[in-house]
């Protein structure tokens, strides 16, 4: 545990800073050309981010806290007293305080968040306004595997937080892997309450990701000047335009970088040619029905759901039962 100036504990899992040039470089060396979206999130666009989030077009923000605020007592219901309260991400504290202050009696708050300095004051602004509530920062990619540590009390279950449909922006294999992983994490009659963005028409979710202020094609071209400042890049940034796209077959939005001209950018000595009108895919993010989604939440049952009035987005409480006998590791399934 690293030092502590206040009551908030810190906990360090982040064993090495990503390496903004080689993830940089993997995606343009493949076919077609990507980057990862968490590069999205320096200072700059993790400000943007907060802007898209007030955005008229961007409905899945405003249409969660909605359902939050008008099913607050259901969701305490479901999730029960004294829990360990989980939250994969540190940044939606407006929903985070809509829980807490619900929440009966919860025994600690956890947040997880790979970044330190944004952990660090989203944890000390909790403690500060829910002084009673032990509070175990876990600073750790919670992408990749990570521990939460045990709080002095004993909660009665172990439930992750993981709103506004972040979930969409992993792929399906992803998402069944991660999944599974929190399953593990909160145990067997530990929960998870989880924003699940629902499929809609084509117009408003392409426009949710390309708004009329031009802010999301800020975020998104964001990404090569944050690689032009730290990763020694020379991207022509105005010769990239940001476009969002619904691929129907996949089920997810695709935001792209468009190559304006046929051009070339150096990273760290490696040079990549782009040709005119080529892509450069920087974010997925799936649109979900809710058997899909309930299909691919391995290691979970889902036990609510709750949506808006017009279905465009969900928050779903899964739970993690005990395994049936005969599909414990060792048990054969019954035959004849
Ligand atoms: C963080 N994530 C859930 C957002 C989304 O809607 O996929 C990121 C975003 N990209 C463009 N606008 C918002």
């Amino acid at each position: 545990m690293s030092a502590v100036s206040s009551a908030v504990e810190m906990f360090d899992l982040d064993t090495a800073a990503a390496d903004l040039a080689l993830a940089a470089i993997a995606g343009l060396g493949s076919a077609p050309k990507t980057l990862p979206c968490k590069l999205f999130y320096d200072k700059r666009g993790s400000e943007l981010f907060d802007r898209i989030c007030t955005l008229p077009e961007y409905y899945p923000t405003r249409t969660e806290v909605g359902i939050l605020r008008d099913r607050i007592d259901s969701i305490v219901e479901a999730v029960g007293p004294k829990v360990q309260l989980v939250e994969l991400g540190s940044g939606s504290s407006i929903k985070t305080r809509i829980l807490l202050d619900a929440l009966l009696d919860p025994v600690a708050y956890a947040p997880v968040d790979i970044s330190r300095e944004h952990l660090w004051e989203s944890a000390e602004r909790i403690h500060r306004d829910y002084p009673s509530l032990q509070v175990q920062a876990v600073c750790a990619d919670y992408t990749e595997p990570f521990g939460i540590p045990d709080p002095r009390r004993t909660p009665a279950r172990r439930v992750a937080f993981f709103p506004g449909s972040t979930i969409g922006n992993f792929d399906e294999d992803e998402a069944r892997r991660f999944l599974r992983r929190i399953a593990d994490i909160v145990g067997v009659g530990g929960g998870l309450l989880i924003g699940v963005d629902l499929r809609k028409s084509e117009e408003v979710m392409v426009a949710a990701y390309d708004d009329a202020q031009g802010v999301t094609a800020e975020f998104n071209l964001n990404v090569l000047h944050r690689l032009n400042r730290e990763a020694g890049a020379d991207f022509a940034v105005d010769q990239f335009e940001h476009r969002s796209i619904w691929n129907r077959e996949l089920g997810r939005i695709e935001m792209h970088l468009v190559s304006r001209v046929e051009q070339s950018v150096e990273i760290a000595g490696q040079r990549f040619d782009f040709a005119a009108g080529e892509a450069v895919q920087t974010e997925s993010a799936y649109k979900y029905g809710l058997e899909q989604f309930a299909a691919i939440a391995d290691g979970f049952r889902v036990e609510r759901v709750w949506h808006d009035s017009e279905w465009r987005f969900s928050v779903q409480y899964l739970v993690v039962e005990d395994e049936p006998a005969d599909q414990r590791p060792g048990m054969s399934a019954a035959s004849g």
